[in-house]
């Protein structure tokens, strides 16, 4: 491993400052493992842990993940019910070794849609670790990007009916600093596990130029050596943005 790290790291100007995962398959993995599907979920966390550390290992500055999806709440209530308290125990596991590592934690998503006590363990994550340079953690939760862009939306045409801002002002800048993820730059790497080749409603708008990696890795067997393998892989691509080579 620390091969590939070097390997990454001959390459400073090439390292991804932003990576976003979709964390697929944990629902396989389980059935292959004939455990229930909350296992599976459980076992998850651990491939959490190893993507955060990688991440700093490998210089990486925003890592985004999506854990909870709008269209997730159509699952059924005791799942539902599992992957929240996950998310709770994830706060209270971790929180001190995320602050300990720099770790500054944020929340995008509908949360409102949430119950309180995870709301509360959320607020909690956020508030300890505020101020942790060294990465951060996006945890998508309840997102779903169209609605994202309905919201931004709405807010725009708010500013525009109170007088405060112009139709012919909003562009793409303007429009970018309306949605969740206006701190951060864009992702450069997408990587989705579990061999699917869907983007499921995220960060549409954000993903306009990002390099996309799949790997048929379920994602509770997903280390952080598979995240330094994309990483390698996204570092031997050409990025255009559109234009054409120098
Ligand atoms: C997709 O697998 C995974 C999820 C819907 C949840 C992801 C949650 C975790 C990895 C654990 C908690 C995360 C944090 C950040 C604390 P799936 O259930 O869709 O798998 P399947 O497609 O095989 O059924």
């Amino acid at each position: 491993m620390p091969e590939l790290l070097q390997q990454i790291k001959s390459s400073p100007s090439r390292i991804p400052a932003h990576v976003a995962i979709i964390m697929d398959g944990n629902g396989r993995w389980a059935s292959e493992h004939d455990l229930p599907r909350s296992e599976g979920h459980r076992a998850g966390m651990k491939s959490v842990r190893e993507v955060v550390e990688g991440s700093i290992e490998a210089g990486v500055d925003v890592l985004t993940l999506y854990a909870f999806s709008q269209e997730n709440w159509q699952r059924p209530r005791s799942e539902i019910a599992f992957l929240m308290s996950l998310l709770q125990r994830y706060a209270r596991s971790e929180i001190d070794d995320l602050v300990e590592n720099g770790v500054e934690v944020h929340v995008i998503g509908d949360v409102e849609r949430m119950n309180p006590p995870e709301r509360k363990a959320i607020g909690m994550i956020i508030e300890k670790t505020r101020g942790g340079a060294n990465l951060q953690l996006v945890l998508a939760i309840s997102y779903g990007s169209r609605a994202e862009i309905i919201r931004a939306a709405r807010r725009l045409a708010e500013e525009v009916a109170a007088g405060d801002l112009e139709p012919a002002e909003i562009d793409e800048t303007i429009f970018a600093r309306s949605l969740y993820t206006e701190p951060w730059p864009d992702p450069d790497l997408l990587i989705r596990t579990s061999g699917e080749y869907r983007i499921s409603n995220f960060l549409l708008w954000q993903l306009a130029y990002t390099e996309l990696y799949t790997t048929p890795v379920l994602w509770p067997d997903f280390t952080r050596r598979h995240l330094f393998e994309a990483i390698l892989d996204y570092q031997r691509r050409e990025r255009r943005f559109g234009k054409v080579t120098a």
